[in-house]
């Protein structure tokens, strides 16, 4: 007997829930539309359904716990995949996800983040792919076929116009029709030609609806896309029962409570929510549940990937995200002709290598640049390592480095839980200073955490202590920290994940322990999180920058390493400028001064204000690249791998510079004034120069354009491909990424200066040419009609440009549509 083909297995698929959804009373189907744990949907024994798990995303799979002993693979952040512009590599990290969500039992992945870098100081920058619809709808879809080829569901987010932290809960997105269909919707409307399976929808309103129960759910999303998955509030984000159960949401999140779980059985029962539109959530839901073997699930999934498959395909996409925007013939360096490698700042050793909010995960180990450098010279040169001045940051949590448990001795801290006489509850040895956990021990009125901490330098040392209610700290018996702290924030990612830090000062001698010993009250309303910090006294901040210039001046190369911090770049907040701070700036330009082959790393989310940019032999951006950003770094450094990113977002010289920043609601409402034009857009149309363009990115060979074959007519509806030759020129193999933009000067209605329309790698040897072939598909020459609330193509011709950035065109032509 043949087996059924994919259309008969999707009808008796919809055969069955069909039958299922008939089974359910109303009770029972209301109770499926609300999740039953913070990471958990509900269950129906009635019909064989389990719960399924969900997690966040996108940098890696958390699981359902925020235990820092539950370690995850770590990937690079969004904004480092966007940069590597490589489908095949983002199908691959997806597959990475799924065998992650296996091992964690996790069947929901709460990735991808399709949100646009609208404005460079958007605070999940470091979480979006780009500031290109076509970009980020590419690689978002390539990200979800990899996650949902394994069986493990992919979530689309947050839909749609979220793209920065301030006021996210309550900001209203005021958005032209065309900007939210051409620009914002794009990257959703690839993700559901994709498949994906949820969609979630934001905290924020868009005109004046807030998403959870907005017209968009329905139209586009579910009407004209035909989305046939579910449609997830994001975290606590429906706030009314009627208004999103009448509107396309099909799922609350998290449970047991919200608003949803009260009230949504008497509105149904008396007429104001319909039947028709509860039993078309359930089934969604259902086909999710299908979908991901938690109906009559047969047999265990099993991992796909092994850890040192892991480690080198994370390896691999640090390099092929890394963006090479200077090189002055310093790189890549070569072993042969080193003996010395001065390494500097304190990002070398301590890498930033994931952005701050729920994206955080807890890789089991990190490879810094130092590690990375040191492995690579092994045998071969010597490494020399100077941190130059202590940044400004707040104190990072105690870890096992340099505390112990106070009762075991052990390496960590010993969290327990008191009750209200002080009695312990419950006791444990964790490894950090920052604890969301225990999440329920019945009683709890206190949750401490203590440690010895031994100092390895003696001055004044920075304790920190973040969360919200009553809260104390004592160093060895003495308060330093003594308040109630109130909670002036509903947005979970501060209240619950990276509470503000309140920091005091003490003096302590070296190598002389002392305990440390932090409480705070459990009340409600304040949230999940404790933390606590400490930070050894700063460096001198001349000697530092001496001593780094001496470490230069002596080398054969610098490798200066800087960034920002989990504190500048995080979901919750926006920035507030793009300065990398007074001691980076002046420590590169110090060894950069001291040392002409000197190659500077910026470790950063977005981008950075790299005022000495001219003034370094080589300059390479190598955002938040996850558990083996030092591996790959190294890789690139010492040409093992080519710098593979081009740029995913224009890197203006300076903040004031940017035509597009303004993040900051008034009176409630962000006015996406500039509609269509953000990004490399903007500056196109107002003529302005930045520092890098969006597609921006060198290799370690060089190409030569040398001939470009595109049609000339092209009938509207079909896709035309424009096939591009080039050749290596230079003497190493290498990978090209061909891009081709379109514009159209004499539109009769609005257009962007230029817009990305495809794009192709291709590899080649040295002196070899090679043709890339670019796809230009229909939606590349199509504009929304406002006029007529529909799609349509200009007649007539457009200018076809090549080039290797938004800012590069390598040959131009005209291809003209035709009716
Ligand atoms: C974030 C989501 C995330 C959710 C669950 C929300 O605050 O906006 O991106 O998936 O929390 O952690």
């Amino acid at each position: 007997m043949r087996s059924p083909g994919r259309k008969q297995e999707a009808a008796m698929r919809e055969d069955m829930l069909d039958r299922l959804v008939e089974k359910l009373t109303l009770e029972q189907k209301i109770r499926l539309l609300t999740g039953s744990t913070t990471w958990r949907t509900a269950a129906e024994e009635a019909i064989g359904l389990r719960e399924m798990v969900c997690s966040d995303g996108p940098a890696g799979v958390r699981g359902e716990a925020w235990d820092e002993r539950r370690t995850s693979a770590l990937l690079p952040s969004a904004s480092a995949l966007g940069a590597a512009w490589d489908d095949q590599l983002l199908f691959d990290l997806g597959g990475l996800l799924a065998s992650e969500a296996v091992l964690k039992g996790v069947d929901i992945v709460l990735a991808p983040n399709l949100n646009l870098h609208r404005s460079p100081l958007g605070g999940r920058h470091f979480e979006c792919f780009s500031e290109d619809p076509e970009l980020t709808g590419r690689t978002g879809a390539a990200l979800i076929r990899g996650i949902q080829e394994h069986g493990v569901a992919a979530t689309a987010k947050h839909f749609v116009a979220n793209d920065s932290e301030t006021d996210r809960l309550h900001a209203d997105v005021r958005v032209g029709e065309q900007a939210l269909r051409e620009v914002y919707l794009a990257p959703f409307e690839a993700a559901v030609e994709a498949g994906v399976w949820l969609t979630m929808a934001g905290y924020n309103s868009v005109d004046g609806t807030t998403m959870t129960a907005h017209p968009l759910l329905s139209t586009p999303l579910k009407t004209e896309w035909a989305f046939d998955g579910v449609a997830v509030s994001d975290w606590a984000a429906v706030r009314t029962a009627e208004q999103p159960a009448r509107s396309a949401l099909d799922l609350a999140m998290p449970g047991p409570r919200s608003p949803w779980a009260d009230g949504l059985v008497r509105a149904v029962e008396e007429g104001r929510v319909p039947p028709a539109a509860v039993d078309d959530k359930v089934r969604r839901i259902l086909r999710l549940a299908a979908r991901v073997g938690a109906i009559e699930e047969r047999r265990r999934r099993r991992p796909t990937m092994r850890t040192r498959e892991v480690r080198l395909l994370l390896r691999r996409a640090v390099a092929a995200g890394t963006v090479l925007v200077r090189n002055e013939k310093i790189l890549p360096l070569d072993h042969g002709t080193l003996s010395t490698v001065a390494v500097i700042g304190e990002h070398a050793a301590s890498p930033r290598v994931q952005g701050g909010g729920s994206a955080g995960v807890f890789p089991s180990a990190v490879v810094t640049p130092l590690d990375g450098i040191r492995a690579q010279l092994r045998g071969r040169g010597r490494v020399v390592y100077a941190p130059g001045p202590t940044p400004h940051v707040p104190p990072p949590p105690l870890g096992t480095d340099r505390c112990t448990d106070p009762r075991s001795g052990e390496p960590g801290v010993l969290l327990r839980c008191l009750d209200a006489a002080g009695r312990e509850l419950y006791a444990e040895r964790r490894l950090s200073g920052r604890q969301l956990e225990p999440e329920e021990v019945p009683g709890a009125h206190t949750v401490e955490i203590s440690a010895l901490l031994r100092p390895e330098t003696a001055g004044a040392w920075t304790f920190g202590m973040g969360g919200f209610g009553r809260m104390t700290l004592s160093v060895d018996g003495e308060a330093v920290l003594d308040g109630t702290y109130a909670c002036e924030t509903d947005d979970p990612a501060l209240v619950h994940v990276t509470p503000h830090l309140h920091t005091a000062q003490a003096h302590l001698e070296k190598e002389h322990p002392v305990l440390l010993v932090a409480r705070r009250q459990l009340a409600s309303g304040t949230g999940r999180a404790t933390v606590v910090a400490a930070a050894p006294p700063r460096r001198d901040r001349a000697d530092a920058l001496a001593r780094a210039v001496d470490v230069a001046r002596d080398a054969d190369a610098v490798i200066v390493v800087v960034g920002t911090t989990e504190h500048s770049e995080t979901e919750g907040y926006d920035r507030a400028d793009l300065s990398l701070g007074r001691h980076q700036d002046d420590l590169v330009r110090a060894v950069a001064a001291a040392n002409p082959r000197t190659v500077a790393v910026v470790n950063s989310g977005g981008p950075v204000e790299l005022p000495w940019r001219a003034e370094v032999g080589a300059l390479l951006l190598s955002w938040f690249s996850g558990q083996e950003a030092g591996a790959g770094l190294a890789d690139v450094l010492f040409g093992r791998s080519e710098p593979g990113g081009r740029l995913p977002t224009t890197w203006a010289a300076s903040l004031a510079d940017a035509p597009v920043t303004h993040t900051r609601p008034v009176d409630g409402r962000l006015d996406y004034a500039e509609g269509l034009h953000i990004g490399y857009r903007a500056w196109l149309r107002e003529a302005r120069e930045p520092a890098y363009w969006f597609g921006h990115g060198l290799g370690y060979t060089t190409w030569e354009y040398v001939h470009v074959d595109a049609p000339e007519r092209t009938e509207t509806g079909v896709p035309f491909t424009v096939r591009v030759t080039l050749r290596n020129t230079g003497e190493r193999p290498g990978r090209e990424v061909v891009q081709v933009y379109l514009a159209r000067p004499d539109s009769a209605v609005e257009r962007p200066a230029q817009w990305l329309a495809g794009y192709a790698a291709v590899h080649a040897d040295a002196g070899r040419s090679v043709t890339a072939e670019v796809v230009v598909t229909p939606r590349a020459l199509r504009h929304w009609s406002c006029g007529e609330g529909a799609w349509r193509t200009e007649p007539g011709p457009y200018r076809l440009m090549v080039g290797r950035s938004a800012g590069a065109t390598e040959w131009e032509g005209t291809v003209t549509a035709t009716a």
